[in-house]
């Protein structure tokens, strides 16, 4: 139970380079000579070759990837490696650890998050000429784009995105020379150490330093957010490419058969991508639990703060990469699209704007196009389709140029203001969506 080897692992990486930052920092203070930082930070690299190629048994009767770390390194390289851990505490060490790790994990969900932003642009870019019903209630509601219901995706990505990078500003703080909870009595070099890291600065209190992992709970709560957006496109998905809509034909890779029915296409991967939400947000809860009630500073609780981190950081990877090639690979009927839209009377609206234009209160209007709706469900047809006479008869400021009014296409074009369903608004935000996922690719000088 005390022994944390078996998750810990994934911290290999960052604990030599954070081992070696340190080990050449105490070289420039004096601490250690040029000849032992030279060879424990040549010894550490060699560790974690090992460690890389499955050379290395990692012992729980060493406890932790600092000690497994730390006892092969000495093994390699004899006494210089036991001057490794001079001013410094397994528990600065593992708060390092774990921020490096946070910042990483950071890049690799913004970088999917990139793809599958990709992915939903240029399913946009496709699909901007196909009209579908907008929801509300899951009734079908006004006529939109396509391609603006899949920006709205992209919309709730870019804010995850910017949770996580959020987060990982403010891990960007090095808590190394906290000690065990009292900093050192070395004359420290710890913004040097934090600059070799990549860290914007360092931490300003031991004890906090080493006693919190709000940076974790605050990534993990990026991720349960990430994960929410994306149960709730994989609930449209399964929606979708069910019959009763059938809007999508989802890539074959993605769907299973049954072993029972020989018809069935189940679409499982959506429903999977619908159902990892609630390993996130489990992960989410379990840290704050954690973590509440501590007393300062550090506390081996903690160390149960590390699996629900990485499951969260893992879990949401796998569900983004799953994800931007499930929406790739989308092929949708637009032939089906258009009946759903030509079904329900969905420019309703459209009719009461159209005689707001002509004079008549909006309630009023609101109240006359609801009277037309139920004269065209009497008569069994769209409202679209409903003959003038008919209109004028419950509506009769309606003008001669009403036909243009309810046809679809033309409704969500006259939507046409920024966020819009009009075809020029999609294709800005499609051109801006382009243009911020290029920019991003660029290299950073
Ligand atoms: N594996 C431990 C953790 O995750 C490392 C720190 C151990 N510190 C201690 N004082 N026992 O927290």
């Amino acid at each position: 139970m005390n022994a944390s080897i078996d998750f810990d692992r994934r911290l290999a990486r960052f604990d030599v380079r954070g081992s070696q930052a340190h080990a050449r920092m105490l070289g420039r203070i004096g601490v250690l000579s040029a000849d032992e930082v030279t060879r424990i930070v040549e010894g550490l690299a060699a560790v974690l070759g090992e460690l890389e190629r499955g050379e290395l048994q990692l012992e729980a009767r060493l406890e932790d990837i600092h000690m497994n770390v730390e006892a092969r390194l000495t093994q390699l390289i004899g006494e210089a490696g036991a001057k490794l851990h001079t001013a410094r505490s397994r528990n600065d060490q593992v708060a390092l650890d774990l921020r490096l790790y946070a910042r990483d994990a950071a890049e690799v969900l913004m970088a999917r998050i990139d793809a599958l932003e990709a992915a939903l642009v240029g399913q946009a870019r496709r699909t901007v000429d196909v009209i579908a019903p907008g929801y509300t209630h899951l009734q079908r509601a006004q006529p939109v784009r396509l391609g603006h219901h899949l920006l709205a995706y992209f919309e709730m990505l870019e804010r995850d995105r910017g949770r996580l990078g959020d987060a990982a500003r403010r891990a960007g703080e090095s808590p190394l020379g906290a000690g065990a909870l009292a900093a050192s009595s070395f004359a420290l070099d710890r913004s040097g150490v934090a600059a070799e890291l990549g860290f914007h600065g360092v931490t300003h209190n031991s004890l906090d330093a080493v006693g919190d992992r709000d940076f974790a709970i605050e990534l993990t709560a990026a991720c349960a957010l990430t994960a929410t957006h994306l149960s709730r496109l994989g609930e449209e998905l399964v929606l979708w490419a069910s019959q009763e809509f059938g809007f999508a034909r989802l890539p074959e890779g993605y769907c299973s058969g049954s072993s029972l029915m020989p018809q069935k296409v189940n679409p499982d991967i959506p429903e999977l991508v619908r159902a990892k939400v609630g390993r996130v947000v489990g992960d989410l809860v379990t840290l704050l639990m954690v973590v509440k009630g501590l007393p300062l500073a550090y506390n081996k609780d903690l160390q149960e703060t590390q699996e629900p981190l990485y499951d969260a950081v893992e879990t949401t990877a796998q569900v983004l990469g799953v994800m931007a090639g499930l929406v790739r690979g989308l092929e949708f009927d637009a032939a089906r699209l258009a009946r759903a839209v030509d079904g329900g009377h969905l420019t309703a609206t459209e009719l009461a704007d159209h005689l707001v234009g002509r004079g008549v209160p909006f309630r009023r209007a609101h109240d006359q196009s609801g009277a037309a709706v139920r004269r065209a469900i009497e008569l069994g047809v769209e409202l679209r389709a409903l003959p003038l006479d008919e209109l004028r008869a419950v509506a009769p400021e309606v003008g001669p140029d009403v036909g243009e009014w309810l046809d679809p296409a033309r409704a969500a074009d006259r939507r046409d203001v920024v966020g819009g369903p009009a075809r020029g608004r999609v294709m800005d935000e499609i051109a801006r969506a382009e243009a911020l996922l290029a920019a991003r690719l660029e290299p950073s000088q």
